[in-house]
């Protein structure tokens, strides 16, 4: 058993899928109450054109305003928006807190709905019953002896910046830095640990793997981008000039790409997919840097150099403290031609890999591949690391108010022995909140049936049940492998 001592055992959420009280005491719309509700045979897709100009559809896990179908751009009475109830922690944080020092958990992730606090973005002054929420919660969490993790954003912009501004303009920066700044002022005392962009990397994803997209789109990708990496420079940089004692993070999705075979042309594939979309944000946020391969980047899409060069201090003097990203499958690289790239997984695809299993959603299961990364990460940055999302949709049963989840057991066992090895190799790793700790609504496909829990949540793809929380078999392993801080799992 290789886990130190104070090891954060945690759960990890995010306002929009969890929250709910969508339009209550002052909030404003954020883009994601547009998008509507998935099932399994309504799964989120989207449109590109094929060379030839035949429209194709792939699936996507990727909130869009290129995607039509499912972000309406208003609330349609005729519609089902889960997002607006989530699961309700917004009335049930008592119980659900309760429920994690229950289970032993000592760091809970969350994140702060940007438009509870500046309900259009572009306020002077903040809703002051958006405040008033996330005090609450943060002292629940105080005197329950849980340290909140804080994402600052997290895939939920308000809507109207999301619609009228945008990220390309650099207005959203000095919007977003005084959001950042109000809620770092107000929590100063609760919060110690910030984390700024939830996935920062999730901006590149489209040109990543939609075939022919626009260069134009992912021109602009790159721009907005670069304005969220100088909006999170200004945040650290404020942090530690201000509050000492914060511990900044960045938050990249673990997007990690194998070559597929051992011909050389697909390792330098994979290589080059590992630096354009997991180094590239890693190394700005943690290096303060863009690293090397940015030039051949820009170069491709016509971009100046200029227009990245100009922040460099900033991004400098804008270092996190702490290096943290979300794991749940790796994907395989190749150019062979023939082969099918059907190996779906979290914002990404590729081809399958013959040695893993794929979970029901397609993603794959690879708890090697989390002590890879780790390894690989720990070289490069030497900086704190943390698991801050990680875990397993599936479909559970709930039948005598019981949720048989061996599956999820065996998921965890895998992944957590992953953890202990890498930290065996000398791998940072401070920190492990899975997600979804408690069944919320997933990102990708609108869906309540994806959970990912270990406390069941009595809510169906329609938006009936409940709402009452059950502990499920996996919630008695997760509070195990705590108590004996890993010693067991
Ligand atoms: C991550 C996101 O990419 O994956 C979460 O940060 C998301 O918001 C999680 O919920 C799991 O994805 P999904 O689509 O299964 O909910």
């Amino acid at each position: 058993m290789n886990f130190p001592k104070d090891f954060y055992w945690g759960g990890a959420t995010a306002a929009n899928q969890y929250e709910g009280g969508w339009n209550l005491d002052g909030r404003g719309p954020a883009l994601t109450d547009f998008t509507t509700g998935g099932s399994a045979q309504t799964n989120r897709y989207l449109t590109y054109f094929d060379k030839n100009g035949d429209p194709k559809k792939v699936r996507t896990s990727i909130v869009s305003s290129d995607i039509p179908m499912d972000v309406t751009f208003a609330v349609f009475e005729d519609e089902h928006y889960p997002n607006h109830m989530g699961v309700d922690f917004y009335h049930r944080y008592k119980e659900d807190i309760a429920l994690f020092k229950e289970m032993g958990m000592n760091m809970f992730r969350m994140s702060i709905s940007w438009s509870r606090i500046y309900p259009l973005g572009i306020e002077e002054a903040p809703n002051e019953e958006g405040l008033a929420f996330y005090r609450n919660v943060f002292e629940e969490l105080k005197r329950n002896g849980i340290e909140p993790l804080v994402t600052i954003s997290h895939y939920d912009d308000p809507a109207y910046i999301a619609t009228k501004i945008g990220w390309e303009d650099p207005k959203t920066i000095d919007l977003y830095f005084k959001f950042a700044k109000t809620v770092m002022d107000e929590y100063c005392d609760l919060v110690k640990y910030w984390l700024t962009f939830n996935e920062i990397n999730s901006m590149l994803m489209l040109s990543a793997f939609v075939p022919n997209y626009p260069e134009e789109k992912t021109r602009l990708s790159y721009i907005q981008l670069h304005n969220k990496f100088v909006a999170s420079a200004k945040t650290v940089k404020y942090a530690h000039e201000t509050y000492p004692e914060f511990v900044m993070g960045c938050m990249i999705a673990g997007l990690v790409n194998y070559p597929l075979t051992c011909d050389p042309k697909d390792i330098l594939a994979a290589q080059e997919k590992m630096q354009n979309y997991f180094w590239y944000c890693g190394d700005v946020q943690s290096r303060g840097k863009y690293p090397s391969c940015s030039k051949k980047i820009w170069a491709q899409y016509g971009l100046d150099p200029e227009f990245f060069n100009k922040d460099a201090q900033l991004l400098k003097e804008g270092k996190v403290d702490v290096f943290t990203f979300s794991y749940y499958n790796t994907t395989c690289v190749t150019t062979h031609k023939d082969v099918a790239k059907d190996g779906a997984g979290n914002l990404s695809m590729g081809a399958k890999n013959p040695y893993i299993h794929y979970s029901d959603w397609g993603w794959g299961v690879d708890a090697d591949g989390l002590r890879y990364i780790l390894n690989e990460i720990e070289d490069r940055y030497s900086l704190p690391i943390m698991i801050v999302e990680n875990g397993l949709g599936a479909y559970d049963v709930l039948e005598d108010e019981q949720v048989h989840d061996p599956y999820r057991i065996e998921y965890f066992k895998c992944h957590i022995k992953a953890m202990d090895d890498a930290i065996q190799d000398g791998v940072n790793l401070i920190g492990y909140t899975p997600w979804g700790i408690v069944d919320l609504v997933s990102a990708s496909t609108g869906e309540m049936a994806k959970r990912y829990g270990v406390i069941y949540v009595d809510l169906d793809d329609e938006g009936k049940g409940t709402l009452k929380r059950y502990k499920k078999d996996s919630f008695d392993y997760y509070a195990n492998v705590i108590r004996t801080n890993g010693k067991e799992y």
